[in-house]
């Protein structure tokens, strides 16, 4: 379904998922802290994306560099002379604006006079070490890329991977953007995964093919719609002072097509610039073919708050339940904060020891919550907007039968499995196991599949 962006930010907020940064002081602009269901909806993405990328993959070895790096190496990287937006202010009521979402010359808020475009570099200043001045200037990192090329040659000595292979980190970036916006979409402060993977340079046409397609893939197994991802590829007045061909792949916010994920042949600027400005020998030694070159990469750069926003979004819906709505959301079983929810159907004390039991194995496999508040139909709600595939009921009936009911989420359907075959039951659930695959217990899932 269509949905507006008011509905994920009223939910976020009063489900716990995301808050302005700073809110009790009035909120701090484009700066966002994630809630309890947050957290673990922003580390089931990560963690997914890792595991993909990183550990199920012979290819691809991870790193964390450090934030705070060396002044000189963006002045290689070409960032402190070139990343920067043009920058306009209305001379009527003083807003600044990127020149490049100005449509018609005028003030987009008042329509007042603008000023011609100056050029704003986009890294946040720092010093290093207790004196404030110009040569103690650092840098807060506005991609982490930069700290992947200037390990390059750690990696190459000490990894023992042969090209083509790949370094992915994920880590924190900050940009000082001047128009920010669209709730986690344009952050002062985010997250990215990225990967930099380096290649034979007669090779890099094929493996940025492959990886416009491993990247959509990624999305696409992990619940996002085909029909709201696609292609955009950069015009060449639109390309980053590094790369030598870059496409988007655009989702489709509440705000229209944008950018979700950049995937960028950089050629050798990278490595060749850290090269000539660091005085170190930057190239690689194909042992097979004798050759001694300079890499080029190919660079699958995501954020992973835009990846959450656009998680969220895709799996909003809305039904019509009797004369209610029922507001839920179809997450991804490996995204979902919460996997399970244990719900007594009342807070009777002969049902509560039997019910905490149940919790207490259950939550031994999974991100379980106890919920004994409210009517069991309330409850249902409150986790059905959270995204939590599975309820497990205890019942008056349970104490007799030593079963309990599950519920699933998205069609509402309920069986009932014996106690005993719970936690196992869940576990080929969650990981999306066909049926045929059950032991014995399984046949308590007939049913479940409509
Ligand atoms: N190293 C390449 C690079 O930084 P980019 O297209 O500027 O490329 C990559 O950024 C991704 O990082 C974007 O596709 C987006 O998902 C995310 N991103 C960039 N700026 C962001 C911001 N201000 N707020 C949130 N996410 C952002």
């Amino acid at each position: 379904m269509k949905v507006d962006m008011d509905k994920i930010v009223s939910l976020c907020k009063r489900r716990g998922f995301i808050f302005q940064s700073s809110e009790i002081y009035g909120g701090l602009s484009a700066c966002w802290d994630y809630g309890p269901l947050g957290v673990e909806l922003k580390r089931n993405i990560k963690e997914a994306w890792w595991r993909g990328m990183v550990r199920e993959r012979d290819d691809m070895v991870g790193l964390d560099s450090s934030v705070l790096m060396h002044r000189a190496v963006w002045a290689a990287s070409g960032h402190e002379e070139g990343f920067s937006d043009p920058l306009m202010e209305c001379k009527a009521c003083h807003q600044r604006w990127r020149a490049d979402d100005i449509k018609d010359s005028r003030c987009p808020n008042c329509g007042g006079e603008l000023t011609e475009p100056r050029m704003f570099n986009l890294m946040f200043k720092t010093f290093f070490g207790p004196v404030e001045e110009e040569a103690a200037t650092v840098y807060l990192r506005p991609e982490t890329a930069q700290g992947i090329f200037v390990n390059f040659a750690n990696v190459v000595d000490t990894a023992r991977k042969k090209l083509p292979f790949g370094i992915a980190q994920i880590g924190k970036a900050f940009r000082n953007e001047i128009t920010t916006g669209n709730f986690i979409f344009r952050c002062r402060e985010f997250e990215m995964m990225e990967i930099e993977f380096f290649v034979k340079p007669d090779t890099a046409e094929e493996w940025f093919s492959y990886w416009l397609e491993e990247r959509q893939s990624w999305y696409i197994k992990l619940g996002i719609n085909k029909e709201n991802l696609r292609l955009q590829q950069h015009g060449k007045d639109e390309l980053a002072h590094y790369a030598r061909a870059c496409y988007d792949i655009q989702y489709l916010f509440p705000m229209g097509w944008s950018e979700l994920e950049g995937i960028a042949n950089r050629g050798d600027f990278d490595l060749a610039k850290h090269a000539k400005h660091s005085g170190k020998d930057l190239s690689y030694f194909d042992a097979d073919s004798g050759d001694r070159f300079v890499p080029y990469v190919i660079e699958p750069s995501a954020g992973v708050d835009r990846a959450a926003l656009a998680f969220l979004v895709d799996a909003y819906d809305e039904e019509p339940d009797k004369k209610e709505m029922r507001v839920l959301l179809r997450l991804h079983p490996d995204l979902a904060p919460v996997k399970v929810a244990v719900l007594p159907l009342s807070r009777n004390e002969t049902l509560v020891p039997m019910a905490r039991d149940v919790y207490a194995s259950v939550r031994k496999c999974f991100t379980t919550q106890y919920d004994d508040a409210q009517s069991i139909g309330r409850r249902y709600r409150r986790q059905d907007e959270i995204g939590t595939p599975y309820s497990v009921t205890v019942d008056f009936q349970s104490l007799e039968d030593n079963a309990v009911t599950i519920r699933e989420r998205d069609s509402m359907k309920q069986i009932r499995v014996p106690v005993a075959e719970l936690t196992r039951t869940l576990e080929l659930k969650l990981s999306g196991e066909p049926l045929e695959v059950l032991p014995p217990g399984g046949k308590y899932w007939l049913g479940f599949e409509g």
